[in-house]
């Protein structure tokens, strides 16, 4: 591996812990105005500077993060569905590699869909993507998309997923947690992080799956809605990210979501769920 792409990758895991907290706010590119994410720069500008990366597409990186930032970038390259489509697995790339190089990001990250009815589309994305993220040191991170049918998440699905991911090339997949992770992890020749998936009943259970999933091998968090959907999110990603890189345990990390809540800004009026 050339010294760029080991540079690219090295800021996204930095060193101490070696894993990553990456804040994902990408949701935009097929459910729209998605909850606590209408306004993303306002999203998005207390909770940078705790997130080892943000993950999200060129559009929001141009409107709604400062050029100014170093907090590293993992552009979204896929899309072309929305949720208003029954298919959400027709996508394509939709971000040229030569423009990912251009905005200077760390890794370029798109979704495969593994069964579902454009399998074949985005496998094939993903094997020219690594193609040329070989030529030019760009890492390329695998997301194993479910779309609407969150059920398949189970450790037999996931755990093909990851691995036709991972032989096509990807450098990084990001994927869910589910029971028997472990196994997942064990089969799959690269790094993992495990996105949080829709809010959860409460806070607890979202430290239960980063804490489950890092004791079980993963490299990380790609978490969106489990943050900023939450009253607190800079208090959230705090209590995250101690359990991501210093171990703690879930009791630790609700100690120091108490904490933090105090000092963390204040909260945002309640919105209207959607
Ligand atoms: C889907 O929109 C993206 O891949 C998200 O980045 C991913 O699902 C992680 O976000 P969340 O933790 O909200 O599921």
């Amino acid at each position: 591996m050339d010294w760029g792409m080991r540079n690219r990758i090295a800021r996204m895991f930095p060193t101490g812990s070696g894993n990553t907290v990456m804040l994902a706010v990408d949701h935009g590119y097929f459910m729209g105005p998605t909850r606590r994410l209408e306004n993303a720069r306002t999203t998005i500008a207390p909770l940078a500077p705790f997130a080892d990366a943000l993950a999200l597409t060129r559009g929001i990186l141009r409107t709604s993060v400062p050029p100014e930032s170093t907090t590293p970038i993992v552009l979204r390259v896929s899309g072309g569905a929305t949720i208003l489509k029954e298919d959400l697995s027709d996508e394509v790339i939709t971000t040229p590699i030569a423009e990912a190089l251009r905005l200077n990001v760390c890794a370029v990250a798109l979704s495969v869909f593994v069964g579902a009815p454009r399998e074949h589309q985005t496998l094939k994305s993903l094997a020219d993507l690594v193609s040329e993220g070989e030529a030019t040191g760009m890492p390329v991170m695998a997301i194993t998309a479910v779309g609407k049918e969150l059920e398949k998440r189970d450790v037999r699905y996931l755990s093909l997923a990851c691995r036709v991911s991972a032989e096509l090339g990807a450098h990084l997949v990001k994927t869910y947690y589910c029971e028997g992770f472990d196994k997942v992890v064990e089969s799959c020749p690269v790094p993992l992080v495990v996105a949080g998936g829709p809010k959860l009943d409460s806070d607890r259970a979202a430290f239960e799956l980063a804490h489950n999933a890092i004791a079980q091998g993963a490299r990380g968090i790609d978490m969106g809605r489990n943050i900023w959907q939450s009253e607190h999110p800079v208090a959230m990603i705090k209590a995250l990210r101690a359990i991501v890189h210093d171990k703690a345990t879930v009791g630790e990390a609700l100690s120091i979501l108490e904490r933090e809540k105090k000092v963390a800004p204040t909260p945002r009026p309640r919105a209207a769920s959607a």
